[in-house]
């Protein structure tokens, strides 16, 4: 390829070639219909890296300021809908491109001292920071959504599960705050993930660092990063910060997953313990009565493309050698495609989880005898029985029950009386679910001022 059509397609190499790309390979090559967005970050780096290389002496003052007004009028044309052109490989080419329509020579002496493949690094780090904020803040929108609901159901009762069979009474805000505190770790691995993406690679050149006397601090400084990498071969090649990142995201999907499986549940007939707002039920199309959880459904289901990107991304990095390679170009179509994924859903499951209407006959009336099993076998315990002999007992009880299709307080006391001496009349209160909870005022537990706390502490989380 000819410098006169280097000028023309404006690409960023090529004059070695005597010949340009093949279309194939342009078409695989080209990644700025995922990488535009990378723009107001590749702007802000190179407004940077033009004042570092003032401080270098490769930018005369005036150079300095040409370039910098330059990438803000190229700022403001993108802010406008500038589009890319046919031949723009990557955000950084278009960007290369506009700035030497808008500040003329000066601009080819930007790309001094730097490569994509620091620049494609330090570009993802910046846009990646920014979106953590913004997930961090739709995870609080939800656990605000669920604090509301928890409180609403501080004092009512609810079977809780073990696989999936009525296991024990608990106190509704118990089983929604259960969903809170998974999202709460997801901020803390949020936090970390930022941590790590805060070491800035710029200045690593291609790959050996670069040969100006770039200041780093200074660009460390005006990027708002903690700290500057440590090796320029591992800093070009290093998508550890999205790997850690996408591992959080597929974790929160898998929270939302859960959280929307019991929502699922609980709006069935079957359960009929809550009914989803009109603003976030679909219908059906052949069904008139259908009220369906789309919303919630998609966040199960979305959970697993969250999934797949974690997947996607450790395999590409697996097999690379040191070093950049080309294939980390697919690193930020997993970025994308799982940030993307939970900016859509969190606001939608937020806005299922607060427009819920709980049913508390159906929740109360799921509390079925049976489920104070336990409680019946503690009481002979606290009589001194050994806990393997009251389960025994109880058991036995329960069968009996099962047999005659009664429920446990129907039982007549001769029942109770036959299943173990230290019975005594007193046990029938042990029946009573809401006497049940007030046993697990246990850290953690689910008795009333247990839940009290924790409601307390959940809210004092979110800033009251
Ligand atoms: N578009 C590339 C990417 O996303 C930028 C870096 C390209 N570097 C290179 N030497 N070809 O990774």
């Amino acid at each position: 390829m000819s410098g006169g059509e280097d000028a023309k397609t404006h690409k960023l190499w090529g004059g070695r070639f005597s010949e340009g790309p093949h279309p194939a390979l342009d078409a695989v090559n080209r990644s700025i219909g995922v990488d535009f967005r990378l723009w107001p970050h590749d702007i802000r780096l190179s407004k940077a890296w033009a004042l570092a290389l003032g401080e270098a002496g490769v930018l005369s003052a005036d150079d300095v300021s040409r370039v910098r007004s330059g990438l803000d009028r190229v700022a403001a044309r993108f802010a406008a809908g500038a589009p890319p052109s046919a031949t723009d490989e990557d955000i950084h080419t278009m960007i290369d491109r506009l700035l030497h329509e808008e500040a003329g020579e000066p601009a080819s002496r930007l790309h001094t001292g730097r490569s994509r493949n620091d620049q494609v690094a330090t570009a993802t780090r910046l846009w990646t920071i920014d979106a953590i904020g913004r997930i961090e803040a739709l995870l609080r929108d939800l656990q605000r959504a669920m604090v509301t609901q928890a409180e609403l159901l501080e004092h009512d009762l609810v079977p809780a599960y073990t696989h999936l069979q009525r296991a024990q009474p608990v106190s509704a805000a118990h089983w929604m705050l259960a969903h809170f505190w998974p999202l709460e770790r997801d901020l803390v691995r949020l936090a970390n993930a930022r941590r790590s993406a805060a070491v800035m690679p710029l200045g690593s050149g291609a790959i050996a660092g670069s040969a100006f006397p770039v200041p780093r601090a200074l660009l460390q400084r005006e990027l708002g990063f903690d700290s500057v990498s440590p090796n320029s071969i591992d800093a070009v090649g290093d998508r550890d910060f999205i790997a850690e990142l996408l591992f959080a995201l597929a974790l929160t999907g898998t929270h939302l997953s859960r959280l929307a499986e019991d929502l699922i549940l609980f709006g069935s007939s079957e359960f009929g313990f809550v009914r989803y707002g009109d603003g976030f039920s679909t219908g059906s199309s052949m069904m008139p009565q259908k009220r369906n959880p789309d919303a919630l459904e998609l966040a199960r289901g979305s959970g697993s493309r969250v999934l797949g990107d974690l997947v996607a991304l450790l395999s590409t990095i697996k097999g690379l050698p040191s070093g950049y390679n080309k294939d980390l170009q697919e690193d930020k179509r997993t970025l994308f495609d799982a940030i993307d994924s939970l900016e859509l859903l969190l606001p939608a499951v937020a806005g299922s989880v607060a427009t819920l209407t709980f049913n508390r006959t159906r929740m109360r009336a799921a509390v079925s005898s049976t489920m104070m099993a336990t409680d019946l076998a503690d009481y002979l315990v606290r009589k001194r029985a050994t806990f393997r002999d009251a389960h025994g007992a109880v058991g036995r009880l329960v069968r009996e029950a099962e047999e005659k299709g009664l429920e446990l307080t129907e039982l007549p006391w001769g029942s109770f009386a036959a299943a173990h001496p230290l019975f005594e009349q007193d046990v029938l209160k042990e029946l009573d679910p809401a006497h049940t909870v007030s046993h697990r005022e246990i850290e953690g537990g689910t008795g009333p001022s247990a839940v009290k706390a924790q409601l307390t502490r959940a809210r004092g989380i979110l800033g009251g």
